[in-house]
């Protein structure tokens, strides 16, 4: 099999001399003070900053005067912006020799098409660095108390999309398999279709009394979080009126929860009825 080594360019360097990068950024969960020094610091000197839906309007205040700000999210009843636009506006600012942030929430590769992005403009010739963002999946249960992993029982984790159509004719996600190959599940974008989702598991094996916590606005100012049994989950998420943006774990790790009592709770919120996935 072929090898290959990626070597760095010289950073600073590559700073001064080029214009015209693309700075792909993860604006962390959504409360402000969660996003990297790095992605601050890019965010205040770019010329152009290019978001997407959930990220709170704080973070976009901090772009300068001067840089040009565009919205390529969601908009309620309307469609996102199609990934082809995106990527050319990305192509077109760069090629302008803007210096543009596309930032997107959580991290940047974390079920955000953040590869797609990257691969295009590749293709394209232009000058690229990648700023990682804490993710939604890591977040969520760190502010409700829900270690990822414990020596005691907990030793794998598996990141998942809700958000595919089991019944789709090609499913990526065997949900009956996972059933039984990992310890514990964080599911992204898993609201719409949970009641499917816990047929899968059940089906694949899984205890209907395994533990499960639904976490909506993580690190934000409506945060809230309920535990439940995988039994009462759809029944949970109805009565309890979650809502998108929310995070899903099932699994032992739920058992091992702690108090959080003093994390500082944001006070931002969420641009509304912005993200229905
Ligand atoms: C398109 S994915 C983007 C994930 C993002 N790249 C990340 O790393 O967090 C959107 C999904 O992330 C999750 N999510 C994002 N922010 C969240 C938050 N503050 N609280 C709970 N879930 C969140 C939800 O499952 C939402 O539907």
């Amino acid at each position: 099999m072929a090898t290959s080594e990626v070597h760095l360019l010289p950073y600073s360097l590559m700073e001064i001399n080029v214009s015209g990068i693309v700075y792909l950024v993860g604006a962390g969960p959504g409360d402000p003070e969660l996003i990297t020094l790095k992605a601050l610091r890019l965010i205040r000197t770019c010329d152009a900053l290019v978001h997407d839906a959930l990220i709170p309007l704080d973070i976009i205040k901090e772009a300068g005067p001067k840089c040009e700000v565009y919205d390529v999210g969601k908009r309620a009843g309307c469609k996102s912006f199609e990934q082809a636009n995106i990527n050319s506006l990305l192509l077109d600012l760069s090629k302008k020799g803007k210096n543009v942030v596309r930032l997107k929430g959580g991290d940047p590769f974390v079920f955000s098409r953040g590869g797609e992005e990257v691969a295009f403009l590749e293709k394209n010739n232009i000058d690229i660095e990648i700023v990682p963002g804490v993710t939604s999946g890591i977040a969520a249960p760190s502010y409700f108390g829900i270690p990822l992993s414990h020596r005691d029982g907990a030793s794998s984790i598996t990141f998942v999309t809700g958000h595919e159509q089991i019944d789709k004719k090609e499913t990526m996600v065997n949900w009956q398999k996972l059933a039984k190959s990992t310890d514990s599940f964080v599911i992204y974008m898993g609201i719409k279709n949970i009641q499917s989702i816990v047929n899968e598991l059940i089906a694949g094996g899984m205890d209907s009394n395994t533990l499960c916590a639904v976490i909506q606005e993580a690190t934000l100012r409506n945060q809230k979080c309920l535990t439940t049994k995988l039994s009462n989950l759809v029944d949970t998420i109805n009565e309890k009126n979650f809502q998108p943006p929310s995070i899903i774990i099932i699994g032992k790790i739920v058992g091992f929860q702690v108090k959080n009592y003093i994390t500082k709770l944001s006070n931002v919120n969420l641009p509304s009825s912005l993200n229905k996935n």
